[in-house]
């Protein structure tokens, strides 16, 4: 996994974002467990969260984000030639949920797939798609990164259902000939043995919801915080500085670092690490928790939207989670 040095790039045209409606602040929480607005801001920096509905699916919501990045790149949907969406949170085992945005966007010649990276969905998928647009497979892509993680939190548990939202964003890649634009460098990494730390049990073919291995355990977000703290302060500072050592970029080039948004207090510990000041970090985990593979897109769209993000710009993006698995991106934007 070496920096790219083909000619052809995969660049990044547009950017669309969609959160649930409902918005749901720390104080809710001080009358379903025991906890108060000030713990949750100074443990993680989050102030509140997007909680979606039933009618606010991972599609529906992944759909409204790609269909916003086509409008932008006034790209007719049924140019798109793939569409990858990265989620842990899909409305089915199977079919992929790719195959149901496909269909709902209107992009009748693409192919579909799900990418399963948890929190660092975004960052893989980006790159699998990137790879096929160089290699010449496809011209464009549609990636989105979402999920609607609060569909599967336990309300009772005070670790973990203060800190999840609901949400997603897209990106529209093409391909571009002779540009400094596009995904420069990638780096990416897993480390299974610590599969245990954060998981959902109940769901999947190991423990069949209803069937009999199922019983005593549980379909809701289990995750020892701690652990999950440490593991990620490190593979934030390891996988950044590694993927500006492959591009052979100093720290001091980033015009943004767009981390994904778990924690505010890992994000700033994780930045110090790097060498990177305040002012080139963008945070919006205050508006809304943890979206896992939703947070990075979302978080590119604001920074855009912002003025903090612009053309030409290089930014860097970094991804951990469930798996564990991690990894990051240096984009040319
Ligand atoms: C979850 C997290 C915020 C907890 O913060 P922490 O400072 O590590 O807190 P600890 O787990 O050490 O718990 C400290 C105490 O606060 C309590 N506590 C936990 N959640 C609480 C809440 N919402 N309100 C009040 N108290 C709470 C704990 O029960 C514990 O009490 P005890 O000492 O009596 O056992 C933090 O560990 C974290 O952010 N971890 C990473 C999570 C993450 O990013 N996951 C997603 C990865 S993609």
């Amino acid at each position: 996994m070496g920096a790219r040095a083909m000619s052809r790039k995969a660049v990044i045209e547009s950017v669309g974002m969609a959160v649930a409606e409902r918005v749901m602040p720390n104080s809710e929480f001080e009358a379903i467990v025991e906890t108060s607005d000030e713990w949750i801001r100074t443990r993680t920096g989050i102030s509140e969260r997007r909680v979606s509905s039933d009618e606010e699916t991972c599609s529906y919501l992944a759909a409204k984000a790609a269909s916003q990045a086509l409008e932008r790149a006034s790209c007719d949907p049924n140019d798109v030639q793939m569409v990858v969406v990265a989620t842990v949170t899909g409305d089915y085992i199977f079919p992929s949920t790719a195959s149901l945005v496909q269909d709902m966007i209107g992009a009748t010649n693409a192919g579909a797939f799900d990418v399963g990276a948890a929190c660092a969905g975004f960052i893989y998928s980006a790159q699998v798609a990137a790879s096929m647009i160089e290699s010449g497979t496809i011209d464009n892509a549609l990636v989105i990164g979402v999920d609607v993680l609060t569909k599967f939190v336990d309300w009772s548990d005070r670790s973990t259902c203060i800190l999840f939202g609901d949400g997603g964003g897209a990106v529209f890649m093409r391909a571009q000939e002779n540009t400094n634009r596009g995904l420069i460098a990638t780096v990416m990494n897993s480390d299974g043995s610590g599969a245990k730390h954060i998981k959902i049990d109940v769901g999947g073919s190991l423990h069949a919801s209803g069937s009999e291995s199922s019983k005593g355990k549980s379909c809701h977000i289990f995750m020892e915080g701690r652990e999950v703290y440490r593991f990620a302060v490190k593979a934030m500072g390891e996988s950044c500085c590694s993927v500006l050592e492959k591009a052979g970029v100093s720290a001091d080039e980033v015009d943004l670092f767009v981390p994904h948004q778990a924690n505010l207090r890992i994000i700033e510990a994780a930045s110090q690490r790097i060498g990177l000041p305040p002012e080139k970090v963008f945070v919006n985990v205050q508006k809304y928790g943890n979206m896992s593979a939703g947070s990075i897109p979302v978080a590119l769209y604001e920074a855009e939207q912002s003025g903090k993000l612009k053309k030409g710009g290089l930014v860097l993006t970094v991804g951990f989670g469930a798996g564990l698995v991690w990894g990051a991106n240096l984009i040319r934007w």
